[in-house]
């Protein structure tokens, strides 16, 4: 029979959502592409800081192995983890770059990273269980866990400069922790966990038996004196409750191509597998062999990428910190600013998001604002566009400061 709060929901919905779809929220960075999206329609000059995608071209050593394996015919079901040179490729990287030894059944691809931390999560995660997650964190991170039916915990990092220390993991762990999320280059902050203090906090969690999901998606962009690092790396008795989601989305400007991996346990990539061999299937067949490619092809297209954002990131670091009141940290990895523009809300304006709001009916700039990753106050600004583009965007963002300093 029915409750009374389940037939309601049926009589004012056309569909039955679920209770956890029910609580679950709507992607912020989503949003702002698509306030992006309908100002362009109009015709509108958009300056816009929102893309949390490479503005570069796939390389086309990539394109070209896609069309080879669509005229081979390599078109069809695979197997739902991926083609086996995919899984070797992808092992042969962690081992030659962080001295690995994966074997193959703990590796699978996935529809981009996001399929990996949705598997990982949905896999481990049962009502009541906590999970930890830092702030700011990546807005999918909370969403998967209530879809999951457990609980977000989330660790505040201000205090620290959004780096998150061992201390603060310690401090939230309850008897229900079961999963801490961790993102190093994070998005949106930019900070990297410094390999001691990751190392520490795998120590952490392996004597609690927590379980740890590392987002590795923006692992290849990151600006010294930080330093690469990946969880991987760390001795077999710290890895035997982690997974490791990637991706080649941001690495090599794939995000459309939606390949992704995960790096676990055989026991913990066997669930993962089920879910989905039941759900997907095999990622993109003919995106697996241009991802052979991308992980086995040359290199240099990574490493002009990194340096293109390493030029851009310094000139908007400097000229952001040049507005009147605006404070922005150093981001050491991926490709974002996260300044803190709790100074500039003036004249009426009590919120980054009011702010982010103001910034795009007057001044057409889409920046996306960090309550939506768990930091008001906050905008994350994307450098994954030109240089042309951060000045002129740069320029309006300082305008609308301006005009807010006013006497009204
Ligand atoms: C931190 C983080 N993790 C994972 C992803 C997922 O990327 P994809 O599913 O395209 O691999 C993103 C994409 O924005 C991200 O920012």
């Amino acid at each position: 029979m029915k409750t009374i709060s389940a037939m309601s929901k049926l009589a004012t919905s056309p569909f039955a959502v679920s209770e956890n779809v029910g609580r679950m929220q709507s992607s912020a960075t989503m949003a702002a592409m698509q306030a992006a999206e309908a100002l362009r329609a109009a015709g509108v000059n958009v300056c816009d800081f929102g893309a949390g995608e490479p503005d570069f071209d796939t390389p086309e050593n990539i394109k070209q192995a896609a069309a080879a394996a669509m005229k081979a015919g390599r078109t069809k079901y695979t197997a739902a983890g991926g083609i086996r040179e995919l899984q070797r490729s992808i092992i042969e990287f962690y081992g030659r770059t962080f001295g690995t030894e994966y074997q193959p059944a703990e590796v699978m691809a996935t529809a981009g990273g996001k399929q990996a931390i949705f598997n990982a999560v949905v896999t481990l995660i049962n009502p009541g269980d906590e999970v930890l997650i830092p702030k700011p964190y990546w807005v999918t991170f909370p969403e998967v866990v209530v879809f999951a039916g457990g609980t977000p915990v989330f660790i505040e990092t201000e205090e620290t400069d959004f780096v998150l220390t061992p201390e603060q993991v310690e401090q939230a762990i309850t008897p229900r922790t079961k999963l801490i999320i961790l993102n190093s280059p994070s998005n949106p902050s930019g900070r990297v966990l410094p390999p001691s203090d990751f190392r520490r906090i795998m120590e952490l969690t392996a004597e609690r038996g927590i379980y740890v999901v590392s987002d590795e998606c923006y692992l290849r962009f990151v600006y010294p004196p930080a330093q690469v690092f990946s969880a991987a790396s760390l001795p077999a008795e710290l890895r035997s409750r982690l997974c490791i989601a990637g991706s080649f989305s941001k690495t090599y400007a794939m995000t459309g191509w939606r390949v992704g991996y995960a790096l676990a346990s055989a026991e913990w990539t066997r669930a993962m597998l089920k879910v989905q061999g039941h759900s997907t299937s095999n990622t993109n067949s003919i995106a697996q062999w241009a991802a052979v490619e991308a992980l086995n092809g040359p290199q240099e297209s990574v490493s002009e990428m990194l340096s293109e954002y390493t030029r851009r990131r310094e000139w908007l670091l400097q000229a952001l910190c040049e507005i009147p009141g605006m404070k922005c940290g150093e981001p050491e990895g991926a490709f974002y600013a996260f300044p803190d523009v709790r100074a500039v809300l003036k004249n009426g304006l009590k919120t980054s998001g009011d702010f982010a709001q103001r910034l795009l009916e007057e001044e057409h700039t889409v920046v996306t604002d960090g309550a939506g990753f768990g930091a008001e106050g906050f905008l994350r600004i994307s450098y994954a566009t030109s240089i042309d583009q951060i000045k002129e965007g740069v320029g309006r963002i300082r305008r609308l400061v301006e005009k807010l300093s006013e006497p009204s």
